[in-house]
């Protein structure tokens, strides 16, 4: 049988978080909630659903590869020209566009660890390698992130806020790392739950962008917006750098339901202020329930939480729960993250945490 190069065979595949049918399926259970995946519980807005069915006729036409309408409106957004952005099937998409285009085998990416778990599967598939540098006090460690840049570094990757932990890098401490990268380094900031974030002190990237860096802002429509199953997203750059992106580009990589229902959703502030609210408020009461249940998490600046448990009990924590119907993530052996969901499905979740505690026996946090 053919046989991938070896860097292929030793990628550990990304494991996505359950679908609800697939609890279904296989443990019978019909009425389970997603608290794994980041998603926005509110769904998307009703002008991006009657948007996309307007387009559906079409279908049998190829979309617009150019994405021009939606470039049109994120330039007007964000006071940029339309030639500095890239869309793409998802920014995971343009993670993978980006890495394809400026690293080659034997080069090497810096990341945080943990973070997202998509960077070192980008990069290992080109034959590169993956520096992974640990979190401090659960905040990418940009000083030492800086550290591991050496000629072989092509691309920096700092997820604000970060995904699993929820946390940021704050606008002082970018700047001090921003300041170390030297030229010919892509610094790639996604900043895909940017639009939950409270703190004042998360940095403005697109500063550096004007600034003529070397930058490359990931942004998209999964999270607040609600269209993480139509799968669009978008990077900021200058347009040097999107120009050799775009060689690499798929010329179809974004259909043309998702490019309509992206449009609709830019145009509807009401919907992303009605999500980041009902963020907020679920936030607090978990934050609330949490406390009374004894569990450790991180505060978080996006729509999950980040919990540490008191050992490596996260997957037999994450099948309990499965088995009461809500599913959560496991992301390492002794943590879990869970999605901030809508009232009702966090309330469940505070229950099924309550019924799981109180069954339990052996070393976790907490025994209520
Ligand atoms: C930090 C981060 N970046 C990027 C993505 C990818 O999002 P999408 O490809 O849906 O735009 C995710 C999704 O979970 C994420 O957590």
């Amino acid at each position: 049988m053919i046989r991938p190069p070896e860097y292929i065979r030793s990628i550990r595949p990304y494991v996505p978080g359950k679908p609800v049918e697939e609890l279904q399926r296989e443990l019978g259970i019909g009425d389970a909630i997603k608290l794994a995946s980041n998603e926005n519980p509110l769904g998307p807005s009703p002008r991006a659903v009657e948007a996309l069915c307007r387009v559906v006729g079409g279908l049998n036409r190829y979309p617009d590869g150019s994405c021009f309408y939606l470039k049109g409106a994120l330039s007007e957004k964000l006071g940029v020209s339309p030639e500095c952005l890239i869309t793409g099937n998802g920014s995971n998409e343009i993670i993978d566009i980006a890495v394809r285009t400026f690293m080659s085998a034997g080069d090497e990416a810096v990341m945080g660890v943990p973070s997202f778990v998509v960077y070192p599967l980008a990069v290992q598939s080109v034959g590169a390698r993956a520096v992974q540098v640990p979190l401090k006090e659960w905040r990418h460690d940009l000083h030492a992130m800086a550290a591991e840049i050496t000629a072989r570094t092509r691309i920096v990757f700092v997820a604000n806020p970060n995904n699993p932990t929820g946390t940021i890098n704050y606008a002082d401490e970018f700047e001090r790392f921003m300041e170390k990268v030297p030229d010919g380094v892509l610094v790639v900031v996604d900043e895909a739950y940017r639009e939950y974030v409270r703190d004042r002190e998360y940095p403005d990237a697109m500063e550096y962008l004007r600034a003529g860096r070397d930058i490359l802002i990931l942004r998209t429509f999964s999270k607040v917006y609600g269209l993480a199953g139509l799968r669009i997203g978008y990077g900021i750059s200058r347009k040097e750098i999107i120009g050799e992106m775009d060689k690499v580009r798929e010329p179809f990589n974004t259909s043309s339901v998702a490019q309509a229902a992206a449009v609709a959703s830019l145009g509807d502030d009401g919907h992303v202020e009605r999500s980041v609210s009902l963020n907020e408020e679920g936030k607090e009461y978990l934050y609330r329930e949490f406390r009374r249940l004894g569990l450790e998490f991180l505060a978080t600046e996006a729509n999950f939480i980040y919990v540490m448990l008191d050992g490596p009990v996260a997957a037999e924590l994450y099948g309990r729960l499965l088995r009461e119907g809500v599913i959560i993530r496991p992301v390492g052996p002794d943590a879990v993250r869970i999605t901030i969901g809508l009232p009702e499905e966090n309330r469940l979740l505070v229950e099924a945490l309550r019924r799981v505690f109180s069954r339990w026996t052996g070393p976790v946090r907490p025994a209520m």
